[in-house]
This record gives structure tokens, sequence and C-alpha cells, in this order.
């Protein structure tokens, strides 16, 4: 009986590995059709070249010698990654653009089957329930917040002014990205703004993120054993920090979805109706699909933690690049400004308001300049559940495709030579009808686009508006130029650090 057993074992092992050695001769097969950068390593593939190196210069390189897909060897594993809007647009409208790689795993701990790491059906039924926290109407309702969490700012740069220092602008951005996501999302007011700053061993929900971020940024370019969970689980040195900044970030998430479920209870026991959720959570805890089913206590624990996480780098990276440009290209910095002052004039107040930011049209430009020079979410890949057609060859299912968003935001075949130039008038109307639609695709595109696109957008102009409105920016003297990098969005390599000149008003 046993030796039945065993031998049925050792045929179901066999048979298990002989799939896998065929799928990824399969695969191999047709990646070595596509074009790939000379002189990958037969071990190490592409990744002793750098391809991420701060400065992006193998990218840039990589993608004027292969302008529409090349094979990425990610050590052994290959990486199609496609670069030009013919390759990328079949992928990004079908449903095999859908499924998300593996890749996102490294998240898993943190966001679980939040949005942005779900897929299928799942995947649908949040979609389809959270559309509506993006509304215009609702996101309207966050301007007061932003002018509120702006005012700490602003004061904050006030008194660096006085005091002769320069702002450290991705710390500041940082923190006050952070307020706002969290004010927004769940209405929680947690002074991230003027906190001091944390002793040895202190935690708190924004130093939680950064650690988490660092981690999931290491395990994706730093040794390819720890991107297999037991492996990082058994014998990364990371893993406590990893497991103790989780372990925070989740008390405090669902600390704020019990206070409010008591808060909602109670409302309803006072006979409130509740039709107008006031944010994100109220939305979540409120959602119920059309058999009256709501999400389970897991499901909004991880669109909470989904929210604060892609609610707040993405912006504050946006926000550093933004300011660092207006500082570097004073011409552009000087006409935003008096594109303010003009929709300001005669007010008593510098608040902005919801109907004032679609006046802000040069702010908008550089804004759409900035994030195409420096493409903050860089790097969305995919797991093909069907086959897959790149220029006449067929990349088969279970394959992993990338889509590089800063090559294609300097890919010379679509920007021209000059895609290195910033240049806002790129998008000027005139100009952007002469580019095809996924030229341009800093949140994506299709049904897995960003979700919080508009209210990174307005958060954006608004930040850009207000600030300039106060401040005139300046490089800091013999500060060098700063390099972006890639952690989990694109930063600077270093702080950057901006002189600030109040204005008289
Ligand atoms: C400038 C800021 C932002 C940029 C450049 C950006 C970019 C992107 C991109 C490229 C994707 C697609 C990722 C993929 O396919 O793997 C994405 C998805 C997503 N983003 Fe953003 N994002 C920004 C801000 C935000 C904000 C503020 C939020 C939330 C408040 C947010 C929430 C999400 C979510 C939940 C998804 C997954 C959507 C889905 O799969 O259905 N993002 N974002």
């Amino acid at each position: 009986m046993w030796v039945v057993l065993s031998v049925c074992l050792v045929a179901v092992l066999l048979l298990k590995l002989a799939l896998i050695v065929h799928d990824t001769v399969k695969i191999w097969r047709a990646v070595n059709k596509l074009p790939s950068p000379p002189g990958a390593h037969w071990l190490a593939g592409h990744t002793n070249q750098g391809p991420y190196d701060p400065g992006f210069q193998w990218l840039l390189d990589t993608v004027a010698a292969f302008p529409r897909a090349y094979t990425l060897w990610n050590g052994p594993v290959p990486m199609p990654t496609l670069v030009h809007p013919d390759t990328i647009k079949p992928l990004l409208t079908s449903p095999t653009g859908s499924v998300k790689s593996p890749l996102y795993l490294l998240f898993d701990d943190w966001i679980g089957k939040g949005l942005a790491l779900s897929d299928g059906a799942l995947w649908k039924r949040h979609r389809r329930l959270l559309t509506g926290s993006f509304h215009f109407d609702v996101l309207k309702t966050y301007v007061p917040v932003y002018n509120e969490c702006v005012e700490v700012l602003l004061g904050k740069m006030v008194k660096l002014a006085a005091e002769g220092k320069p702002m450290q602008v991705e710390h500041e951005l940082g923190q006050c990205t952070f307020d706002i996501i969290l004010r927004t999302a769940c209405s929680h007011h947690s002074n991230c703004q003027l906190k001091e700053p944390l002793k040895d061993g202190e935690m708190d929900l924004l130093s939680a993120t950064n650690t988490m971020t660092r981690i999931v940024t290491s395990r994706m370019v730093g040794n390819p054993l720890y991107i297999n969970p037991w492996m990082f689980r058994l014998f990364s040195p990371q893993y406590p920090a990893w497991e103790r900044a989780v372990g925070y970030a989740h008390k405090v998430g669902d600390g704020l979805i019990s206070k409010r479920k008591e808060e909602l209870k109670k409302k309803m026991e006072d006979g409130d109706p509740l039709t107008s959720p006031r944010d994100f959570l109220d939305t979540l805890l409120l959602a119920r699909d059309e058999d009256g089913v709501s999400l389970s206590e897991k499901e909004i624990a991880d669109e909470v933690n989904t929210f604060l996480f892609g609610g707040h780098d993405t912006t504050s990276s946006t926000m550093t690049w933004v300011l660092y440009a207006m500082a570097k290209y004073p011409e552009h910095q000087t006409r935003v400004r008096e594109e303010v002052d003009e929709l300001l004039a005669d007010r008593d107040s510098d608040w902005i308001t919801s109907n004032d930011l679609s006046s802000l049209e040069y702010t908008s430009l550089v804004i759409k300049e900035v994030i195409r020079m420096y493409s903050p979410v860089m790097l969305p890949s995919r797991s093909l559940t069907a086959p897959y057609d790149v220029d006449g060859i067929t990349l088969p299912v279970g394959t992993t495709v990338a889509i590089n968003l800063y090559q294609l935001h300097h890919n010379p075949t679509v920007w021209g030579h000059d895609h290195m130039e910033f240049n806002p008038a790129r998008f000027l109307p005139g100009n952007l009808a002469a580019l095809d639609p996924f030229a341009y695709l800093p949140f994506s595109a299709g049904p897995r686009n960003c979700i919080g696109q508009q209210f990174a957008y307005n958060q954006v102009r608004f930040l850009t508006a207000r600030i300039l409105k106060r401040f005139r920016l300046s490089l800091a003297k013999g500060e060098p130029e700063p390099v972006p990098c890639l952690t989990i969005v694109v930063r600077p390599v270093q702080e950057i650090l901006l002189n600030l000149e109040p204005r008289n008003l």
C-alpha cells in the first residue's frame, strides 16, 4: 500500500515538474525571439548591467535601441518589456492585461487582496463598490481638507524661511500628503506634520509605511532569493522589521475601522439615514452590492491599507519633482505663479476651491510634463492568461510582461529626440492631438488604470498653486543635481534642498 502511494506521489511530482519545465521552455523559446540588450549573463541576466541603477541611463539607452519591446533577463527569469504605444495598447485593453504579475505578491502581507493586488471577480466587485468614492462630487468635498493641511505646511515653510534654512522637499511633502490621505480617507487627524522626530525604537504610521516601502524595494532589486516569501521569512535580516511595521500598520488600520463602525452604529440607532458618506472609510463600511452583501472585515482592512499606501507615496514623489522642476526652471515657475495670482486677484484669502482647479491651465501643463519626465509609478507588470502577440511573436500563457512607463515616456520614436528637455508645451491640445492616446500613461490605462488619478491630480495642482502663491523657490547653492531612482515609486536618491523666499502679499 505505502509503496503504491509513494510511487503515485513521485509520479505526480514528476508530472508537475515536467509541466513546469515544458512551460518554462515554451516561454524561453518565445522571449528569445524578441530583441534583447546584448551581454546578458547566463545566470545573472541583465542585473549586472544595472537596469534600474539611479539615473536610469541603461533604460534610456535601451529604449533608444529597442523602441517597441525587448526581453529583460531578471537573473534567469525573462521579462518581456513593452515600451511603445503599439505594443502596450492591446495588452492594457484586453482581459489578459488585467491580471497582475507575481511581483505584486511582495505587498501581500501588507495590503492583502486590496484593489491593487486582487484579480478576477473579487477585483471587479471591489472596483465597482469603490468607484463612487472617487466621483467628482466626492472629490470636491476634500478640497477644504487640502487647504487645512497645506496651511500647516506653509506655516513650517515660513519658519524655515525666517531661519534662513532650506526646505527638505521630500520630507515635508511626504508628511503633508500623508496628512491629506489620512484625513480624506479616514478623517483621521494624525498631526503627523507637526510631530517631534521619533526616538529610537518608536514607530508611527508614517514611519511604519516608510519601513515597509523600503523593505519591498530592497526585495525587488536586492538578493533575488528574498522575493520568495519563505526565504524572506526564514533568512532575511529585514524580516523582523517588516513584521513589526506590518503589525503596527494593521493595528492602526483596524483601530480606525472599529472606531468608525461604532460611530456608524450609533448614528443608525439615532435614526440617521447615512445617505452621505463622510469619507472613503464610510464608503467601505456602507458599501453593499445588489444583493445587499457588504465587504468583510478583512476586505475593508485590505482596502484601507491599499489606499493609505497608494494615496501617499505616489503624490509625495510627484510633488517632490514638481517643486524641484519649479526651482530648476524659474521661467515656468513665474508663469504658474502669474496664473495663480490672476486666479486669486481680488480675493481676501488664498484658499483655493474645487471650481478653481480647472482654471489652472498652465499649472496643469507643467505637472503633466513633470509626471512624464519622472513617471512616479514606473513598472506595472502582468501575468499573461492568454497568448499575447508582440510584433508577430506570440508570448505564451504564464509569461510575466512588464510595461516600462519611464521608457515609454522617454521613447524617442514617440516623444522625439528632445525627450529629456522640460517642455510643458508638449501637452498643449494642438500638440497632444498628434500623439497616440497610449503615448502618455502615468496612471496606466484600461480597466486597471489608477482609480485615484483625479484625486492625485487635484491634490498636486492644488498644492503647487498654494505653495507658489506664497513662496519663490530656488535650488540651494552647491547642491548636486538630484538623481532619480526606483523604489516603489521614482524618487530622488538624496533629499532635494530648496531655498524659500516668502513673497510680500
Ligand atoms: C501621481 C500620483 C499617482 C500615480 C502616478 C499613480 C499611478 C498608478 C498606476 C500606473 C497604476 C496602475 C498600476 C498597475 O497596473 O499595476 C495605479 C493603480 C492604482 N492606484 Fe494610483 N497613482 C497615483 C495616485 C494614486 C492615489 C492618490 C490613489 C488613492 C487614493 C491611488 C490608488 C491606486 C489604486 C487602488 C490602484 C489599483 C487600481 C486597480 O487595479 O483597480 N493612486 N496607479
